[in-house]
């Protein structure tokens, strides 16, 4: 099969097949932003699947901007033990692990954030849930010099722990996407304005994780193909930043788009033709193919082997990212490599309220539930309610929330 096949990367390091597990947000960590025994449990169960790469959920670099209130923060040492054990899943397998790392800048829950920053004091504005987020205040230049530093020693810390690579989360809207957006970013110097300094944000980050981990340590990318907003970040602009990217050598460009306003890196929010066509980006894939070196990763949507392996046969993408089928799926490799399975059942779970359907919320929490079950070592329940999601939610969320509380983490220490 062509999606058997190995693949070099750019810094020579190896993935033994095109198979990649896509980057979900575990929310397993509310006490101390810490791995936790099922969280690697999760992680031990997919690195049991076969897959040339796994990605983590996003990692936050920064206690002063947490995204959600179960995400893992790698900023010193603290957790390093439980870092080790997690990298060490991969240790038997000839699986990559690598670990995303993410700023969410103004895409963070209120609450649980003293102050939320982002390049202009633009606030998030998301249907129905506009509450969650707060008004931004805008990042000084030392504060940009801070967050550019802390993303190369939070890889250097994952290196360190036995990941073997790390993705920059660059697409949905968090900070790295904020900066190239011309709608949230409109700012008048050297990192606003026109797309070159739009995305000098993104090339500094990138250029201080290289130094902290060498040349020889992968480093990726995920990217929007294009924000889908008005006056947002747009395909041709997404292909001038990747051709950025590629000059500076970077090892992976994984492809995705849309943000939590416009949420159609899920296919929510998306035409009713996208949504049923697998691989909703892959138009400029095949554009953007022709434009790089750099091996090209694409992501959302993938459901059939045969559409699969047709993208790799063609040469239209390096790598297929699969996302949601893995947590019914675990070792889902495994099973398409050994012709167990040629098409991924998930049918998307639906409340029938218009607007949470719509804004992703129910399907995306509904897949978290199937990752806290791997965890717990259980199967993983395709036939669960979308309704329970609002329960379960409910109940965790204020679960992680007190933990997260500012004055609670005080006197937790
Ligand atoms: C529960 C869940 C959490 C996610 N968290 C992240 C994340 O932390 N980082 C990221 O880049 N994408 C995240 N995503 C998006 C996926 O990586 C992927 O882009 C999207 O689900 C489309 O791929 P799929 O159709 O294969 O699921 C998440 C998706 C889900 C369902």
């Amino acid at each position: 099969m062509n999606l058997q096949k190995e693949l070099i990367l750019p810094c020579e390091a190896k993935l033994q097949n095109r198979i990649a597990k896509s980057a979900m947000s575990e929310n397993m960590s509310p006490k101390h932003h810490s791995p936790t025994k099922s969280l690697i449990h999760a992680y031990k169960r997919w690195a049991d699947g076969g897959s040339g790469l796994i990605l983590t959920g996003n990692i936050m670099i920064d206690q002063k901007a947490i995204a959600e209130p179960g995400n893992i923060l790698v900023e010193d040492k603290s957790h390093f033990e439980m870092l080790q054990k997690w990298a060490d899943v991969v240790k038997d397998t000839d699986s990559h692990l690598w670990a995303q790392i993410n700023h969410p800048g103004r895409q963070a829950i209120g609450i649980i954030n003293k102050e939320v920053v982002a390049p202009s004091a633009i606030r998030t504005n998301v249907k129905g849930m506009s509450g969650l987020f707060k008004q931004p205040k805008a990042l000084t230049e030392s504060e940009i010099s801070d967050i550019v530093e802390r993303f190369g020693n939070t890889a250097a810390i994952l290196k360190e722990a036995g990941f073997t690579g790390v993705q920059i989360h660059g697409a949905h809207g968090y900070l790295v996407s904020q900066f190239l957006s011309p709608l949230v970013n409109q700012r008048k110097d050297q990192w606003g304005g026109s797309l070159e300094n739009r995305a000098r944000f993104v090339i500094e980050v990138y250029r201080n994780i290289r130094k902290k981990v060498g040349k020889d340590f992968p480093i990726g990318i995920k990217i929007n193909s294009a924000d889908f907003q008005r006056g947002g970040f747009t395909e041709e602009e997404s292909m001038k930043v990747v051709q950025l990217l590629d000059a500076e050598g970077i090892d992976l460009i994984e492809i995705s788009g849309g943000t939590y306003e416009r949420p159609t890196m899920t296919g929510a929010s998306q035409k009713k033709s996208t949504k049923e066509r697998e691989a909703y980006f892959l138009d400029y894939v095949k554009k953007v193919r022709k434009l790089l070196k750099t091996p090209l990763m694409l992501t959302g949507g993938f459901r059939t082997v045969a559409t699969m392996e047709r993208a790799i046969a063609e040469g239209e993408v390096d790598v297929v990212g699969i996302a949601r089928p893995f947590t019914l799926y675990p070792n889902l490799p495994n099973q398409i490599f050994q012709g167990k399975i040629t098409y991924l059942d998930t049918p998307p779970p639906k409340t029938g309220i218009k607007l949470l359907d719509k804004s992703g919320f129910v399907d995306i929490k509904w897949h978290e539930i199937q990752i806290h079950r791997l965890g717990e070592g259980k199967n993983p329940n395709p036939k669960l309610a979308a309704y329970s999601v609002i329960g379960h939610n409910l109940m965790t969320t204020i679960k992680k929330l007190v933990f997260s509380l500012p004055i609670l983490k005080q006197s937790n220490k």
